[in-house]
């Protein structure tokens, strides 16, 4: 493990969040780094440490209880730093303990594996009138299969899910969509902020007029009743935030890197038509291969924390990076750099995060990937790509600007 002499500067563009990963593990399986703005950070690359440390109790995501840097939100980085947002919202992501456990409880109950199958057929009907649409384009145009597939199905199953009203769905995902880019200047990154949260408050004041069966209006009723359930105005928006955040980001670049990941691999694409290799195989393997959340700031050390000679001092901040985990040679051998749907350590991933903040969202994530994949390839045999792909502006999500394909025009 090394801290080196010169800190790792760690790319807020994600030009090449895969090189990078390489070159951080060159380093060590833990590296001192520092992030946009100065802020330093050790980087974490090694799986073994990395399910370590997402399990260990010292290990915190709470910047107010255990980042002494952050004064509680009062420090000039709260006021000067593009990523300060995310650390500062208050929900389960952001929280340690209790905190996490109260917070998590209020909407865990809507993801279940059993909740999530309900929702099949209405994802199916979704999946049909978008691939309906994109089918409609003329011959010899090409489709970016991302922003006119991926893109509105996730955030129409997670929209109808949290009952997102209609007028303000699209403004409410462009901007929480604009969080994630990280190398964004600060006075976009506040402007982008303050509009966001004005528009979360007007919702909140509708959706208390007029609620829904949906889980935002659950989470107002929890508000409401403060004293049972614990949840205050803020946390209410910023759950709120994270939901819409997580809920749709995340699966639009699992679904743009699985399409891409086959059709740059058409030999693995055959093995799932001829029935060898299933799409669950694919959805491990795109996971593993490219972990569609890169890097999420940022954990914490509630005490020092001995690590086989190195210590992370007490308040010292630490990223997991799930991207550089899901190819570390010493799990997935020499070929951890090569997309195999066949390999037996496909499974072997943390993109969903490990320990008790795992993704509260897989079961969704897994149906809708897996309904979306089948549909498309079943729909387009012979679907190609396009143009080749450019990497989004952020070391958080791993997904690409636009992936344009080419149909094949298998449909009169
Ligand atoms: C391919 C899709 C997805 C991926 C790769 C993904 C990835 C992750 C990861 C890595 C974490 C752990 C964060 C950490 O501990 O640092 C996480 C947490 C979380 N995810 Fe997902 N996610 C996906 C889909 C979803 C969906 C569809 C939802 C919502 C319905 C969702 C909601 C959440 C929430 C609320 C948390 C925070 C859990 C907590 O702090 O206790 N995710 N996700």
């Amino acid at each position: 493990m090394t801290g080196g002499s010169c800190p790792f500067h760690v790319d807020a563009t994600g030009s090449d969040i895969q090189g990078e990963g390489r070159r951080l593990r060159e380093r060590g399986p833990l590296v001192q780094a520092q992030l946009t703005g100065g802020v330093a950070v050790w980087m974490v690359t090694d799986y073994a440490l990395s399910m370590r440390l997402l399990i260990d109790p010292r290990v915190s995501r709470d910047a107010n209880l255990h980042w002494p840097t952050w004064q509680k939100g009062e420090s000039e980085l709260a006021e000067t730093w593009p990523l300060a947002q995310w650390v500062s919202e208050r929900n389960m992501l952001n929280s340690y303990g209790p905190d996490h456990t109260r917070l998590r409880r209020l909407v865990a109950k809507a993801f279940t594996a059993r909740r999530t199958a309900v929702l099949r057929p209405r994802i199916e009907a979704i999946v049909t009138e978008l691939l309906d649409r994109v089918a409609a384009t003329p011959a010899g145009h090409v489709v970016d299969i991302r922003q006119e597939f991926a893109y509105p199905l996730a955030i129409r199953v997670i929209g109808e899910l949290l009952g997102i009203p209609g007028h303000m769905s699209d403004d409410m995902f462009r901007m929480v969509g604009d969080m994630f880019l990280t190398s964004a200047s600060i006075e976009d990154v506040q402007a982008n902020e303050r509009a966001l949260y004005a528009l979360v408050g007007d919702m909140v004041v509708h959706k208390r007029e007029t609620p829904g069966d949906d889980l935002v209006s659950g989470l107002i009723n929890a508000s409401e009743d403060e004293e049972s359930a614990g949840l205050s105005e803020l946390e209410l928006v910023d759950t709120v935030l994270l939901m819409i955040g997580a809920g749709h980001e995340t699966t639009v670049n699992l679904i743009d890197h699985a399409i891409h990941c086959l059709l740059t691999h058409p030999e693995q694409l055959r093995l799932v038509q001829e029935g060898e290799a299933s799409w669950e195989d694919v959805i491990n393997e795109a996971l593993r291969f490219e972990a569609p959340i890169a890097n999420l700031p940022m954990r914490f050390a509630v005490e020092d924390i001995e690590l086989d000679g190195v210590t992370i001092p007490k308040g010292d901040a630490l990223i997991i990076s799930y991207a550089a985990a899901g190819r570390d040679p010493a799990v997935h051998g020499t070929t951890s750099d090569t997309f195999d749907i066949t390999r037996s350590t496909r499974r072997e991933h943390i993109s969903f995060g490990h320990g008790s903040h795992r993704c509260i969202g897989a079961p969704l994530a897994n149906l809708e990937v897996s309904l979306a994949l089948s549909a498309v390839f079943a729909r387009f045999p012979g679907l190609s790509l396009a143009q080749q792909v450019r990497p989004m502006e952020s070391f958080v999500s791993n997904g690409h600007r636009e992936l344009l394909v080419d149909l094949g025009r298998e449909e009169a």
